[in-house]
C-alpha cells in the first residue's frame, strides 16, 4: 500500500461549503470510478456531520445503478432501531435513490459485535480496494468506531468494538488498514468541539484519524470553527 498519498487541507466558511465539496467531490469520484471499472465502492460515515451532504446527493441524477455502498461503522442496536448509522444513510440518501438494494452492504450489527465483524469482513474482503471512503471525526479524536486508547488486532479487517465511550459501547468498524485501503478517503470536521483534536492531529498526536491514509489521496475538509487559526 502507498503510505504516501496526496494530502490536502481544505478549510470552508461553514458547514454548508463543506457539505457542497464533499458532494462535489463525491460525485467526480463515482464518474472517475464507473468510467475506469464500472462500479463505484463508496463507504458511508455515520454521525450527524455527514447527513447535509447525503441530503445534498440526494437530489442529484447521477449513474446510481452502479454504486455499491458500505457503512464504516455500526452501532450493535435492533434493525430497526433509528440510532443506527445504516438508519441515517437510508434515511437522507438511500430511501430517496435508486441504488439496487443487492448493491447495499450493511453491517449486520444485530447479531452482535463479534458475529457481524466476522460477517462483514468477508463481505468487504472481495471488494477492496474501495474507491472512496467518507469518515467523520469525534471531539476525542476517534474516527468510524475506532477509539483512542482501543487495541485491536491489526489482521483484522473488522473489528468488534466493546467498551466504546460513545454510546452504544459495543459497534463494530471496520480497521483503519482497510479504511486505508481505498483509493480517495475524504475526512469532514466541522463544529468548533473539534477544534483542539484537529491541533492534535496537525502536531501530529497518536489519534485514530491520525492514522487513516489513502492509496491516492486524503482530503480533510473543515469549517472555520473547527479550523485552528
Ligand atoms: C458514529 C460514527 C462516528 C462519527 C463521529 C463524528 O457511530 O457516531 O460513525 O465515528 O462519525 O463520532 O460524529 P458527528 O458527526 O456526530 O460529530
Amino acid at each position: 500500500m502507498n503510505n504516501q498519498p496526496e494530502k490536502q487541507w481544505i478549510v470552508k466558511s461553514d458547514s454548508s461549503s463543506v457539505a457542497l465539496d464533499a458532494c462535489e467531490l463525491i460525485k467526480n469520484a463515482a464518474e472517475k470510478a464507473i468510467k475506469q471499472h464500472g462500479v463505484f465502492k463508496l463507504v458511508l460515515a455515520g454521525g450527524t456531520t455527514p447527513e447535509r451532504i447525503y441530503t445534498m446527493l440526494a437530489k442529484q441524477s447521477l449513474d446510481w445503478a452502479n454504486w455499491e455502498i458500505f457503512l464504516g461503522d455500526e452501532r450493535c442496536l435492533p434493525e430497526s432501531s433509528d440510532d443506527r448509522n445504516s438508519k441515517m444513510a437510508q434515511r437522507t440518501l438511500l430511501d430517496h435513490v435508486e441504488i439496487p438494494s443487492q448493491n447495499i452492504f450493511f453491517i449486520p450489527s444485530e447479531l452482535g459485535s463479534d458475529i457481524a465483524a466476522k460477517q462483514y469482513a468477508e463481505t468487504i474482503q472481495s471488494k477492496l480496494p474501495f474507491d472512496l471512503v467518507l469518515l467523520g471525526m469525534g471531539e476525542d479524536g476517534h474516527t468510524a468506531s475506532l477509539f483512542p486508547g482501543h487495541v485491536h488486532d491489526t489482521n483484522e479487517l473488522v473489528h468488534a468494538v466493546q467498551d466504546a465511550p460513545k454510546p452504544p459501547a459495543d459497534r463494530v468498524s471496520i480497521s483503519a488498514s482497510s479504511l486505508s485501503n481505498s483509493q480517495q478517503v475524504l475526512i469532514i470536521v466541522t463544529g468548533a468541539g473539534k477544534k483542539d483534536r484537529v491541533e492534535d492531529w496537525l502536531d501530529k498526536k497518536d489519534l485514530p484519524v491520525a492514522g487513516i491514509t489513502a492509496l491516492e489521496t486524503l482530503t480533510i475538509i473543515l469549517d472555520k470553527d473547527a479550523s485552528p487559526s
